[in-house]
């Protein structure tokens, strides 16, 4: 990856592009990378004045109102990010939705769920790697996934839900064997995380504080140091990082 930097701002020069950046993982993600300088296009399908916040405390960014599911607004995405700054760096395909189902109430897990569910946390992530694919090519830019660990347990807040993010573990091998050697494609896998999202999950995070070997659920931080990481390292493609702090070990 090339890009302008310096020792105090190692990320100044290069873009980073990152879905769902009004909350949780997606804006800590946004707050790490503009915290080493790198400009931020910042998204969100419906938080306007959160994501237009997020944007307006980072050094240099954008918010762009976008819905992922919809195939002409993730390419509105990239055409925003390379109107504005003219390269793209790395792609976070950070939103995600679903609802809670428990698994066993198989009828409430209605085809139109599955459908909701798939069109963001898949079919979003595929249009904007496929919007994305040229202009990361040019930076010899990588993409990084935010799945679940759902997607390689068999857990998670519903089976749509669950079966969507192995998907996107799937589709992530797949595109990094034809993207490279120019364009880098990983996963961050995590478990449980605080945010918006499971702020009512309190079974959830006394179920980690007693048996996950790492004893809490992780932070938005916590998994917006391994985003960084899956970006900056040189030579790896094709992975799915679990970030469950041993979690998945002993349940
Ligand atoms: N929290 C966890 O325990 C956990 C664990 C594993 C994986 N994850 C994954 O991590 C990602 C972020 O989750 P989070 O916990 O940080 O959730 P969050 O706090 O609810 O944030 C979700 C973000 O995605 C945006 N979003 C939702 N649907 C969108 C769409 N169709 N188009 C564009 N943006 C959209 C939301 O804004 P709007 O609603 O305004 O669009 C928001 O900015 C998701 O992919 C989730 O599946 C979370």
């Amino acid at each position: 990856m090339s890009g302008a930097g310096s020792a105090e701002a190692p990320w100044s020069g290069r873009v980073v592009l990152v879905t769902g950046s009004s909350s949780g993982i997606g804006a800590a993600v946004a707050r790490r990378f503009g915290s080493l300088g790198a400009s931020i296009l910042v998204n969100s399908s419906r938080s306007v004045e959160a994501g237009r916040a997020v944007a307006d405390s980072l050094p240099d960014a954008l918010y762009i109102q976008a819905d992922v599911a919809d195939e002409a607004q993730c390419s509105m995405l990239v055409e925003n990010a390379l109107a504005r700054w003219g390269r793209l760096d790395v792609l976070v395909n950070n939103a995600g939705t679903g609802p809670v189902i428990p698994h066993q109430n198989l009828s409430d897990a209605t085809l139109d769920v599955w459908r909701e569910v798939f069109a963001v946390n898949v079919f979003g992530v595929w249009a904007l790697t496929v919007a994305a694919a040229p202009a990361l090519a040019e930076t010899k830019g990588s993409i990084v996934n935010v799945t679940s660990l759902a997607g390689v347990r068999q857990g998670g807040s519903s089976l749509p839900y669950a079966t969507s993010k192995a998907a996107t573990n799937h589709m992530t091998e797949l595109v990094a064997r034809v993207l490279g050697p120019d364009v880098r494609v990983n996963a961050i896998a995590p478990g449980l995380v605080d945010t918006p999202r499971t702020a009512s999950w309190e079974g959830s995070f006394e179920q980690y504080a007693q048996v996950a070997p790492m004893h809490r659920a992780a932070t938005a931080d916590d998994v917006a140091e391994v985003v960084l990481f899956l970006a900056e390292s040189p030579y790896l493609t094709g992975e799915i990082l679990v970030l469950d702090g041993g979690f998945g070990l002993v349940r």
